[in-house]
C-alpha cells in the first residue's frame, strides 16, 4: 500500500511527527487560554470545565466530545513518540559510522535535549492526569463535586490547593520551561521539514519558535505562579488551606472520580 510505503520513507515518517505535533501544539494553546479564564475568577473557570463535557451533548452525550478529543490526543501521542524512535533508529542505521568531529555540536545538543525534554514531558503529562483528572495523586485534596448528574473536579479549588505549596508550583514552572525547550527545537524541525531552511528564512524561523515556546511558557506558568504569590485569591468557602479546613469543607464536594 502507498502510503505504508511512504511512511517507511524518513520524509514520511517526518511528516508524521510534524503533523502530529501540530496536534499536540493545537491542544496545548487551546489548554493554555482555557487555563487563563483562571485570571476571570473561579466560575469562569469551572463553567468552562463544565462547558468541555456539555458541548455537543445532544449528539454525542456528556462529555462525548471530550473522550474524541482525548482520542485523538492518545492517538497523537503515541503515533509522535513510536515515529521519532524509528525515525532515530532508521537514520542510525543509514549512517552505521558517527561523525567523529561535529557529534557534540550544536544539532545533537538539540537532539538530545528533545529527547530528554520529550521523556519528562511524558512523564508530566501522566502525573497531571493522575492529579487534576483523575485524583489518584493528591499533594493537596483533589475535591469532586456533582454537576448535570455526573462527579467532575472542583478545578479552580484544586488549582488553588495545589499551587498554594510551593513546590508543586515551582515543579510545574520547572515543567513548562522542559516543554518550551522541546517545543522551540519542535517548532524550529517542523519548519525544516516544510522546507523553510534556508540562509533568509531561518532567523524570522527562529523568531517565530522562540515566541511559540515563550509565549507558551509564559500562559502556562502564569497560573501556578498567579496562586503561589497569593495574586489569584482562595475560592469561596476555603478560609485556609489547614488540613482541618480541607476536611470540613466538603458540603457539597467529594473525594470521588470525575469522568
Ligand atoms: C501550569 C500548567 C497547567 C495547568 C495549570 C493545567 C491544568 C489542568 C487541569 C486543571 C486539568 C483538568 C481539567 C478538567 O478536569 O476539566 C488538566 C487536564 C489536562 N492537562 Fe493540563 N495543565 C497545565 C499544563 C499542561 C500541559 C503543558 C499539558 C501537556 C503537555 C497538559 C495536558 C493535560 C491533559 C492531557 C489533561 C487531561 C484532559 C482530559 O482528558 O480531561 N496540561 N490540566
Amino acid at each position: 500500500m502507498r502510503l505504508i510505503r511512504f511512511y517507511r520513507t524518513a520524509i514520511g515518517k517526518k511528516i508524521v511527527v510534524a503533523v502530529t505535533g501540530v496536534v499536540l501544539f493545537a491542544f496545548l494553546i487551546l489548554h493554555m487560554f482555557g487555563n487563563l479564564k483562571v485570571f476571570f475568577g473561579p466560575t469562569a473557570l469551572d463553567q468552562y470545565a463544565l462547558h468541555l463535557r456539555t458541548i455537543g451533548e445532544g449528539i454525542f452525550g456528556w462529555g462525548g466530545v471530550l473522550w474524541i478529543t482525548r482520542g485523538v490526543l492518545i492517538v497523537s501521542v503515541l503515533a509522535h513518540i513510536i515515529t521519532v524512535i524509528l525515525l532515530v533508529i532508521q537514520n542510525r542505521r543509514a549512517r552505521p559510522v558517527k561523525y567523529r568531529k561535529h557529534r557534540t555540536q550544536a544539532a545533537t545538543i538539540a537532539a538530545r535535549l528533545m529527547e530528554a525534554s520529550g521523556l519528562l514531558i511524558l512523564v508530566f503529562v501522566v502525573l497531571h492526569i493522575l492529579q487534576f483528572t483523575t485524583g489518584d495523586i493528591q499533594p493537596a485534596p483533589v475535591l469532586f463535586s456533582e454537576q448535570d448528574g455526573h462527579m467532575m473536579a472542583d478545578v479552580y479549588r484544586n488549582l488553588y490547593a495545589a499551587f498554594s505549596i510551593w513546590w508543586v508550583a515551582w515543579l510545574y514552572i520547572f515543567a513548562m520551561a522542559c516543554i518550551c525547550v522541546h517545543l522551540y527545537h519542535g517548532g524550529w524541525s517542523f519548519l525544516q521539514t516544510l522546507g523553510f531552511d534556508n540562509q533568509d528564512r531561518n532567523f524570522g524561523a527562529r523568531i517565530w519558535a522562540w515566541c511559540l515556546s515563550v509565549g507558551l511558557f509564559i500562559g502556562f506558568s502564569s497560573v501556578p505562579l498567579g496562586f503561589w504569590t497569593g495574586y489569584l485569591p482562595a475560592p469561596e468557602g476555603t478560609p485556609s488551606l489547614t488540613a482541618d479546613a480541607q476536611s470540613t469543607d466538603t458540603s457539597e464536594t467529594t473525594h470521588g472520580k470525575s469522568h
